[in-house]
């Protein structure tokens, strides 16, 4: 069975953009043995169990577990909140957008499938806690509470609330059966608080950081409630994990292949912004996704060695066709620093039809008998086409269409690219060092144990200069 997929890279080589911002042959050969070098430390990364990520499309037993759990939940429950931040949080998002209707929680009960709304609030500011509060009936509220680590600050600070209100207006022993909590399965305060508390629990396996944690429970969970089947998912990333991982060659595998094109972008032809650009709504929160998948794996400041490299290349998101009318002038005009990744579909599951109309007026009237879906895919081609003649390099990923499937197959592809490029730039991808310097000062601030002289660091630095503020 295809898995639906297609990775061109034909808009990245100098053959089409020119030598100066596309990849020559002779750059792309000399790339080769580190290709071939760094699919063996993935492999070895793996053997010795480090790296999880690519063997969680086979734990159909966790799946079968979660299906049975995500229907007790659907007959019980008419809204699902997942709380949790980053990778405990995006792919969920990126699942949903993808998977369900474009308004999922807006539509009727039976439209949707007779699953739960899905909310995903991704962060602590008040007034939208507070807000999406007032639209909750508690009584018919189920929270999925999401933290690998178990004791980031923003997720604990969001449980002790709700939890305090859940327990206080419906009694400790049936608020309890409103929380899930899926998080590392040794360590952490959230495993401690379940142990305690009895809530019931999904583990995160240990060697699988957050942001390449989408198929696992993470994301499983709250995709089973609404509806999604994550076996297709699981397939889908299944099929494109053994398509990568036995490849013959670098060239028979897309996400290496992809890795040394986007590390060669950025190394060779200074390409500082990595842009993801879906031609669909459903893939725009993939892109959303990918970003932080790239960011946090791929910024570091120092390489295996402990050399100083400050690397990375920025990513950001974007969509067409709204973007085309905000940012596309940059991309075709502005500095040469940029590769775009599109992403696309060949099918939608709906077409609309432009009508003849208000005939009147001659010069709208070659759109009449065409499709909305024509226009779309007409400006997708355009727009590359453009792109590629000012040499601008970009890239496509295609998708036969968006099922389970193919988008577990995608996400599998976009987390071993990013894996892989770790390895080329020879950095670990999996950690974050950089995250926990501004962390620990927010621990300080909030009077956490030990963290004592990090709060004095804060209310020590130095003040802001009056002359440099402008206050009205
Ligand atoms: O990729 C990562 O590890 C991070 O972005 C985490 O997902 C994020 O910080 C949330 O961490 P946790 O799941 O431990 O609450």
């Amino acid at each position: 069975m295809k898995i639906g997929i297609t990775y061109d890279f034909n808009g990245l080589r100098s053959e089409r953009i020119g030598a100066t911002h596309g990849i020559t042959p002779k750059e792309w050969e000399a790339l080769k043995p580190r290709l071939v070098a760094a699919h063996r430390a993935i492999l070895q990364l793996r053997q010795s169990q480090q790296i999880g990520f690519l063997d969680l499309p086979y734990d159909l037993a966790l799946a079968d577990h979660i299906s049975k759990i995500a229907k007790k939940i659907r007959n019980k429950f008419d809204t699902f909140v997942v709380i949790g931040i980053g990778g405990s949080a995006l792919g969920n998002i990126a699942l949903h957008t993808a998977l369900r209707h474009p308004y999922h929680n807006e539509i009727s009960w039976k439209k949707r499938g007779k699953v739960p709304t899905i909310h995903v609030p991704d962060n602590i500011d008040p007034d939208r806690l507070a807000g999406l509060l007032d639209t909750l009936d508690l009584k018919k509220t189920f929270f999925n509470v999401i933290s690998k680590s178990g004791d980031t600050v923003e997720i604990m600070s969001i449980f002790m609330w709700i939890k305090e209100l859940l327990f206080k207006k419906l009694g400790p022993k049936k608020a309890r059966r409103h929380f899930l909590i899926t998080t590392d399965p040794q360590h952490g305060s959230l495993r401690a608080i379940a142990e305690v508390e009895g809530f019931e629990t999904l583990p995160i396996p240990s060697n699988v950081g957050g942001r390449f944690s989408v198929l696992s429970a993470v994301g499983l969970l709250s995709a089973s409630v609404s509806g999604i089947d994550i076996h297709d998912l699981l397939s889908g990333a299944a099929a494109m994990e053994r398509a990568c991982m036995t490849a013959k060659s670098p060239e028979k595998n897309p996400a290496l292949t992809a890795a040394g094109y986007h590390y060669l972008m950025h190394t060779a032809k200074n390409k500082n912004i990595q842009i993801m650009m879906p031609y669909a709504h459903a893939l725009k929160d993939i892109a959303d996704w990918f970003r932080q998948l790239w960011a946090e794996s791929l910024g570091k400041a120092h390489n295996r060695k402990g050399q100083k490299i400050y690397t990375g290349q920025t990513p950001c998101k974007s969509l067409g066709v709204t973007d085309q009318h905000s940012q596309l002038q940059l991309y075709m005009e502005g500095p040469y620093d940029k590769v775009i990744t599109f992403l696309s579909t060949e099918k939608f599951h709906h077409r609309i039809y432009i009508p003849e109309t208000m005939t009147y007026q001659t010069s709208i009237q070659y759109l009449a008998g065409h499709t909305l879906n024509e226009l779309l895919e007409a400006e997708y081609t355009a727009t590359q086409l453009a792109l590629q003649n000012a040499q601008r390099p970009t890239c496509a990923i295609k998708l036969s269409e968006i099922s389970p499937r193919t988008v577990g197959a995608l996400l599998m592809l976009l987390e071993l690219q990013t894996a892989y490029a770790g390895e080329l730039y020879d950095i670990n991808a999996f950690d974050q060092p950089g995250v926990e310097a501004g962390k620990q000062y927010a621990y300080g601030l909030m009077g956490r144990e030990g963290y004592e002289a990090k709060a004095k660091e804060v209310t020590q630095a130095p003040k802001p200069k009056s002359e440099f503020l402008i206050s009205l």
